[in-house]
């Protein structure tokens, strides 16, 4: 087991190109389950979550192989198993995905049920009804969803909620399905859109991309696209500008996409920061004194609840309060106990977390309990006085590539070191 430890008060300076996005490539994988072959996917970020399912794909027959300059190649030409087992699923819910193509191509599925998270409930009753209205029958057993169809068809679905995994299990489905789909209120995530654009490079016929009402085609198969480019991870990119922030810093990151960071770089702009952007380009700096500013998480174009926990350390660096409201996952504050653990003033009220920012952090022993949590509990201890050890940092090895090396590439004092600590 890892931690990392920090040596507070390093103000954050350089220049950094953003990795490939996690979220992106998780949805981008399963998809070659659809077209047996060989499918080529650049610009994969080396962490946990694509082992994760580089290993489940591997279960289920493929070949999976990432290379040193981040290309990820997947050989799909023979899968002989049609199960996500348990195993897989409790270390990362994205297991789901193999749903849809498993369905659409092989007739069956069989994937284990994900159950709840670190913060609260997670269901996947709009992947199952998506599922149905195609034609599927879907059944519970022993912990597992079952799924059969001969053949898939075509339906109009309207989703009650915009899930982003629900909207890419269905394009993947409806893009085999007999028929025509017409999928409204699906989620419109910069990660969604990649999937339907790598769908049609493979030849799907979708319509109404970056929209929320898609309108797919279905067509008998379909193959293996040209080298597929990822999109820039846009949480990594948020993360790394509001380290900058906190730490009054100037960073530049290359590879990004600022389209896909509308709602969070106009509050950095808000809170005093001054934001060059340059094509795909971001520059961060802090010339003026940072006042406090609410955010509210919603679906994309919203502001990201993958960044939520991150803005309440922003906050935690300015004098005044502010309110950090998640909408989608209401209960997702578990990293308020150790913010506390480091001097913060941090109350949560229903879905609100409520920081009281400007008084100085000490360095502590904190421990992650999920993700974006462990990112918050990192950049605190960026700016609290003298040294913080953040435990369970396999947390954060989900979803961030060598965070440590990337924060020391920017002058943060930061190491990461082998524990028996749990
Ligand atoms: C994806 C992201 C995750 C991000 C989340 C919201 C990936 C791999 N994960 O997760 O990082 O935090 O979007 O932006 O891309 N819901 C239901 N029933 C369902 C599905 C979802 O009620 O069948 C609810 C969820 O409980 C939650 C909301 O819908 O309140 C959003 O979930 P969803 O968009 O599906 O998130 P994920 O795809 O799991």
């Amino acid at each position: 087991m890892d931690k990392f430890i920090i040596e507070g008060g390093r103000v954050l300076h350089g220049t950094l190109p953003v990795a490939g996005s996690k979220n992106a490539v998780l949805a981008l994988m399963p998809a070659t389950l659809l077209a047996p072959g060989i499918h080529r996917i650049r610009r994969t970020p080396n962490l946990r979550d694509v082992w994760t399912m580089s290993r489940l794909l591997t279960t289920l027959g493929a070949h999976v192989e990432l290379d040193a300059s981040g290309e990820l190649l997947l050989d799909t030409r023979s899968i002989t198993c049609f199960e996500a087992p348990y195993e897989h699923v409790k270390k990362m819910r994205a297991s789901i995905y193999v749903l849809g193509p498993l369905l659409a191509r092989y007739g069956q599925a069989r994937v284990s049920l994900p159950g709840g998270c670190a913060f609260g409930p997670r269901p996947v009753d709009l992947h199952l009804k998506g599922m149905e209205k195609l034609g599927a029958e879907v059944t519970i057993e022993h912990g597992y969803i079952i799924a059969r169809a001969s053949r898939l068809r075509g339906a109009k679905i309207h989703l009650d909620f915009p899930s982003v995994g629900a909207t890419v299990n269905i394009l993947y489905a409806a893009s085999l399905a007999e028929g025509d789909t017409i999928l409204t209120n699906a989620a419109i995530e910069p990660e969604v859109t990649a999937l339907a654009r790598m769908l049609v490079a493979m030849g799907a016929q979708i319509e109404g991309i970056g929209t929320s009402t898609l309108h797919i085609h279905g067509v008998p198969a379909l193959e293996p696209a040209a080298t597929i480019e990822n999109i820039p991870d846009r949480i990594e990119a948020a993360t790394l500008l509001i380290g900058a922030a906190m730490t009054r810093g100037t960073v530049r990151l290359t590879e990004v996409n600022p389209y896909h960071l509308g709602t969070v770089l106009d509050k950095l702009e808000q809170v005093g920061c001054t934001l060059d952007v340059n094509g795909n380009t971001i520059e961060l700096q802090c010339e003026r004194e940072l006042s406090p500013v609410d955010v509210i998480t919603a679906p994309y174009p919203g502001f990201p609840t993958d960044v939520q926990a991150q803005w309440a350390a922003l906050m935690l660096t300015v004098n005044g309060t502010a309110r950090v409201t998640d909408t989608i996952y209401p209960t997702r504050f578990g990293y308020v106990p150790e913010l506390q653990r480091l001097g913060a003033h941090v109350e949560v009220v229903d879905n609100t977390a409520i920081v009281h920012g400007g008084s100085r952090l000490q360095g502590a022993t904190v421990m992650s309990s999920d993700l974006r949590a462990s990112a918050s509990l990192v950049l605190a201890g960026l700016v609290a006085e003298g040294r913080t050890e953040v435990l369970r940092i396999y947390h954060l090895d989900r979803g961030y590539e060598r965070m440590e090396v990337r924060l020391r590439q920017l002058g943060a004092q930061i190491e990461r070191v082998q524990t028996d600590e749990f």
